[in-house]
This record gives structure tokens, C-alpha cells and sequence, in this order.
């Protein structure tokens, strides 16, 4: 399998300039960021503060992914054709290890949508008339996902909204109380950091709670993997679904899903796949020919993550977010939705202006900023108490780029 090496000396050098997984204490460090923004190769104009749609890959990555498109065209099915179960093997592994799971309890998927999918779909453990509740701050797909329930299980979809302003004690009140409301409540959708407002939620908590209410819970990391420091098992919940082309840096068409150990039962087979025996994940989802360039880059992708570091990447997001916030906050009917806390919070956030919280009033504000600012931002809807407007910065960003969006926020407030 020496062709087959996941580790080409040309990515290794790549790194070598960058100290390995020095952790938080860099969070401030703009020489060892400067250096970290080398490996990236990214449009500057406008200042792209919408980062949360999927993460570009950095160069080194880049060119595995060349690497192994290169190959799978050359070689086609000789690449593949006996191989493939042994190097998919091998991905997975290592998806594991990087999840701080077993292997047995992932299966690779196209992206987070797959596996919420094939989880909230294939979740067998319930009756007509129970109940299953998710909340305003969950991903639009997820929510009709959920709502979809009623017409293949016969259930009685709950949707719940989240306090605002957010904090950790109201978001736990309000599941408690809802929980309390519903005592029929068999599913609970928990995502973990809201793609609408940057919300984290106390998932592990949460968790708790639900299943001492007697229901199971299905974790949306999405947009928590590799934005923040955890392992799979940390979230408490027997089902979670993750993406690794967004905040991992892989190629667009990665995910997974993981189901923790012995729980597997309560997902149906995907389609009745038969590849794979009962009580194998794999048989919870069959994507049929994937894109075997971007998972064979997976690997580069995860080792560049554990080079910068789990931790390291957290600590970063999250000064580029108080970066903008602290000063945002200060200026006049700025509404930022989410909670400066370390546990409420990592690198995405939402604002709105006070008061404007109509799709016309944020797309507006979202075309002034790009218009006359040069700053790339996106409008977000969702939170039961209006629409917002979302920042994400990736590794990448400048603080010059956030100073940009606040001067920018700044002349428009200042204009009424
Ligand atoms: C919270 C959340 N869940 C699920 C998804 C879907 O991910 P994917 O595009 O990989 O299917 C997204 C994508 O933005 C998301 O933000």
C-alpha cells in the first residue's frame, strides 16, 4: 500500500515552518497566524466574513486533493475497484481517532445533511402520538426533517424558540420546560452551534435532561467539529452528525455520523442496505459512489487540524469573534445574539439593528455592507424573534478585515 500513502513529503514540509499544536496561548500571536495564513490561498476582496458555508481547504490540502483527483482519473477503477474497502477502512479510522470515538461507531458520509438525515429518518424508537421537539436556532433542514416525522412515524412534531438575548441557564429552562410540557417526548434535535445566531448549546446538559425524560437525542455538530474542541462522546448523546468540510478543512463531500456504541439498533438500515450486517453502522448509510478524491484527503486534512490543533483553533475563532463583538456592541441599536461566555460561543456570531428584523431589513444591511463597505456577510433567518445578519471569520481572517465590518457598522448606525 506504499502508493497509497496518506502522508506525501511534499505536505509534510508544507508544515514544517509552523510549530506544531501550540494551543490557546496563541489565540493573540499575529506572527504565528501570519504564518498560518501562508497555507491559504484566498480571495481578499470584499472581506469574506461568510466563512461558515464551508471552509476552503488550505494549499497543502489542496494539493492532496490534486494529488488523489490526479489519480482516481488516471487510474479510474484500478485505483479503487479491490482497494476501496481497505482505504475507506483506513479514512474512517482516522475519522475516529480524530472524533475521539471507536471506529465501529462512524460511518462517512457526503456531509452533515446526509447524516441528520439518515439519523432523524432512521430513527426507529417511535409511536404514534409521541412527541419530538427541536427548537427555532436548528438548521432549516434539520427542522423539516423533524416536522416531516408526523407523516412517517404518526408523531407530534414540538417546535420550541430560544430565549433571546440567549444564555446557557435560559436555553436549559426552556427545554426543561418543554420537556415538562411534552411528556411524550421521545426525540430531541440538539444542535450544537446554531448556524443561525453562532449559538453553542449546553448539549451535554441538555442531553442529560432528555434522557432522563425518557427521550433520545440526535446532536447536529455541524458547525462545532473543528470549530470547537470536543470528542464525539463529550456531546452525551447516542447520535450526532458532523461535517468535515466545513471547520476540519477537508474537500466539500465529507461527513459523518456517529453512533455511539450499542445503540445502533435505533437507526434503520439505509434503504435496507444489505452490504453490511445488523448491528454495523455502515449499514446506516450507502452513498453510493462518492467522491473518492476529497474522503482520500481527508487524511491531510485531519493532520493539518491536529498540527494547528483542536484547541488552538478554538481559542483563534473565538478572539476573531470577541475581536468585532467587543467593539460592535458599543455602537448604537446593535443587537449581538449571542452570549460573550466561553461555553456559549466560538467563532460565528449574529447582530441584527434593533428593531429591523424583517428578510428586507437584513438583506438590505447585508448589501449596504458588501456595496459600500467591501465587507461579504449573510442574512440568516430562524430565530423566532426576527432575522439576523451572521459573521464568520475562518483561520485565515485579518483583524483588519472585522475592523472593516465594524467601521463599516459604524457609518451605517452612525446614518440612522
Ligand atoms: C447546523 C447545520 N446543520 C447541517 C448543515 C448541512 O451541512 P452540509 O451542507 O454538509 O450537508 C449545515 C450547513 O450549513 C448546518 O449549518
Amino acid at each position: 500500500m506504499q502508493d497509497l500513502d496518506f502522508r506525501l513529503p511534499a505536505f509534510e514540509s508544507a508544515l514544517a515552518e509552523l510549530p506544531p499544536s501550540p494551543g490557546a496561548a496563541v489565540a493573540h500571536d499575529e506572527h504565528y497566524w501570519d504564518l498560518v495564513r501562508r497555507l491559504y490561498d484566498v480571495a481578499r476582496e470584499p472581506a469574506n466574513l461568510e466563512q461558515g458555508y464551508w471552509g476552503v481547504m488550505a494549499e497543502p490540502v489542496k494539493a492532496m486533493f490534486h494529488h488523489w483527483t490526479d489519480r482516481v482519473n488516471r487510474e479510474n477503477t484500478l485505483l479503487v475497484r479491490d482497494r476501496w474497502p481497505a482505504l475507506q477502512e483506513g479514512v474512517r479510522q482516522q475519522v475516529a481517532q480524530a472524533l475521539g470515538c471507536a471506529t465501529e461507531e462512524v460511518a462517512l458520509t457526503r456531509g452533515a445533511s446526509e447524516a441528520m438525515f439518515a439519523l432523524i429518518g432512521g430513527f426507529n424508537r417511535l409511536a404514534p402520538g409521541d412527541t419530538v421537539l427541536y427548537c427555532d436556532l436548528d438548521y432549516p433542514a434539520t427542522r423539516n426533517a423533524m416536522a416531516w416525522l408526523r407523516e412517517r412515524r404518526g408523531v407530534v412534531p414540538v417546535q420550541i424558540t430560544m430565549p433571546e438575548p440567549a444564555s446557557r441557564e435560559g436555553v436549559i429552562a426552556a427545554y426543561a420546560q418543554a420537556l415538562a410540557q411534552h411528556p411524550r417526548t421521545r426525540l430531541v434535535l440538539l444542535t450544537h452551534l446554531s448556524h443561525s445566531t453562532g449559538l453553542v448549546m449546553p448539549v451535554r446538559e441538555l442531553s442529560a435532561l432528555a434522557h432522563e425524560a425518557g427521550a433520545q437525542v440526535i446532536v447536529d455538530a455541524a458547525h462545532s467539529w473543528g470549530q470547537l474542541d470536543f470528542d464525539a462522546p463529550d456531546l452525551g448523546a447516542p447520535y450526532a452528525g458532523f461535517n468535515l468540510h466545513k471547520w476540519a478543512g477537508a474537500p466539500l463531500g465529507n461527513g459523518c455520523l456517529y453512533v455511539k456504541r450499542g445503540a445502533v439498533a435505533g437507526i434503520d438500515r439505509w434503504f435496507g442496505d444489505r452490504d453490511w450486517g445488523e448491528d454495523d453502522v455502515r449499514s446506516r448509510m450507502h452513498t453510493g459512489s462518492p467522491s473518492f478524491a476529497a474522503w482520500l484527503t481527508l487524511p491531510a486534512a485531519l493532520q493539518l487540524h491536529r498540527h494547528i490543533g483542536a484547541a488552538t483553533k478554538e481559542a483563534r475563532l473565538r478572539a476573531l469573534r470577541h475581536h468585532w463583538v467587543q467593539r460592535a456592541r458599543t455602537l448604537p441599536g446593535v443587537q449581538v445574539l449571542t452570549p460573550d461566555d466561553a461555553l456559549s460561543c466560538g467563532g460565528i456570531t449574529s447582530f441584527r439593528l434593533a428593531g429591523r428584523t424583517s428578510e428586507t431589513d437584513n438583506e438590505a444591511l447585508v448589501r449596504r455592507l458588501r456595496d459600500e463597505h467591501g465587507v461579504l456577510t449573510v442574512r440568516r433567518e430562524g430565530p423566532a424573534a426576527g432575522q439576523c445578519v451572521r459573521v464568520t471569520p475562518a483561520l485565515h481572517t485579518t483583524l483588519a478585515e472585522l475592523d472593516r465590518l465594524v467601521d463599516g457598522l459604524r457609518a451605517i448606525t452612525a446614518a440612522g
